[in-house]
């Protein structure tokens, strides 16, 4: 299983879903293959957002070796599936992936906790460490509904 996370950035969301989800696939047993990349071309080639990296630390993960990459058409086809933290992010995707697009293989990341509720991730870029925190918990709790849902065999 291959796995995408997308964001606008590639440095506070999607980094900290890369991050949370391999920690608890890793934890569960699975063998699954974690990526995130941004919609943006902004922050190609950075670390993820010191607060992404203090918070992920304070849970016992380690996202300081990732680096930022743009999403591209292919992955859509390179990946079995793709989270999107946000409505905007799945626009951008969908446009993006152009003759690739498969909508069956997309999903906003917090569909995973309540099916079909089309609820964003915020984006915590223009606020304070609190927002990480929160952005952190929301994740942590899709990432365990989607190891859930594996392990019940409904993937
Ligand atoms: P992210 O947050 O999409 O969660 O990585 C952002 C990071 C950077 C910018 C916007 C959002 N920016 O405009 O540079």
């Amino acid at each position: 299983m291959k796995i995408l996370m997308v964001c606008l950035g590639n440095i506070c969301r999607s980094p900290l879903a890369e991050g949370i989800l391999q920690h608890k696939a890793k934890a569960a047993g699975l063998l699954w293959e974690v990526d995130s990349a941004g919609t943006s071309n902004y922050h190609i080639g950075e670390p993820p957002h010191r607060l992404s990296q203090k918070v992920a630390l304070q849970h016992g993960i380690d996202i300081s070796h990732q680096k930022g990459r743009q999403f591209t058409a292919r992955d859509i086809q390179s990946f079995d599936k793709i989270f999107v933290m946000d409505t905007s992010n799945y626009a951008d995707v969908q446009r993006m992936a152009g003759k690739y697009w498969d909508a069956s293989k997309v999903d906003l990341l917090l569909n995973a906790i309540h099916p079909q509720s089309q609820q964003n991730v915020p984006d915590p870029w223009y606020g304070n460490e609190d927002g990480y925190h929160q952005v952190f918990n929301l994740i942590s709790e899709a990432c365990d509904c989607i190891i859930a849902k594996a392990q019940q065999g409904q993937h």
